[in-house]
């Protein structure tokens, strides 16, 4: 399965995504190792998240027809390309519902994400291709405490959208104020390897 995938991404992304997409696989795999999280799910999850990012609107729009989205996501390739890449992959791979919501919330982020979910935002945001202000801190606190990692990559991307006078999408608050709340409330996950 892991060779047909890499196959199907290197005839539809770019060289470069191509090589970020290993990089978010590779990432999530140590995280899953640090958090017992599932390796080969997340691997392939990393591999494919990013499965529909260099369709058209149109083509994100089609794929999705059947799920509901609000007409804000609808309008953005930043944001559907989620939606998009989980229902390509299930429809392609077959992939199941972890896999699926770990691709379909990987810009967003969502109110209680699971493991798999959490594992692919943050891996996203550190893979070793990326670079931008504030990175350092992410890569060193994510191998220690997943959520803090998470509420850390909310907050860069949120910082971006402020500086760049973008759109901040509600789901993205949404879920970086669930995770404050359930980090505060004592049941973050933590490191398995002390
Ligand atoms: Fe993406
Ligand atoms: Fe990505």
């Amino acid at each position: 399965m892991i060779e047909k995938i890499r196959e199907e991404l290197k005839s539809k992304l770019s060289e470069k995504r191509f090589a970020h997409t290993v990089g978010v696989a590779e990432t999530a795999v140590k995280l899953a190792e640090a958090f017992g999280g599932d390796t080969k799910k997340v691997y392939i999850a990393g591999l494919l998240h990013d499965m529909a990012k260099e369709l058209t609107l149109e083509e994100m729009n089609n794929l999705t027809q059947d799920v509901e989205i609000d007409s804000y996501m609808r309008t953005s390739k930043a944001l559907l390309h989620g939606a998009a890449g989980a229902v390509l992959a299930k429809q392609t791979f077959d992939v199941d519902d972890e896999i699926y919501n770990a691709i379909f919330y990987h810009t967003t982020g969502r109110e209680n994400m699971t493991l798999t979910e959490k594992i692919i935002f943050v891996s996203d945001m550190a893979e070793p291709s990326r670079n931008f202000k504030g990175i350092e801190k992410l890569r060193e606190i994510m191998l220690s405490d997943l959520d803090d990692a998470v509420i850390t990559a909310a907050d860069l991307t949120l910082s971006y959208l402020i500086e760049n006078r973008k759109n901040i999408y509600p789901l993205t608050v949404i879920s970086r104020n669930y995770i404050i709340k359930e980090k505060n409330s004592g049941n973050s996950i933590e490191s398995v390897v002390k």
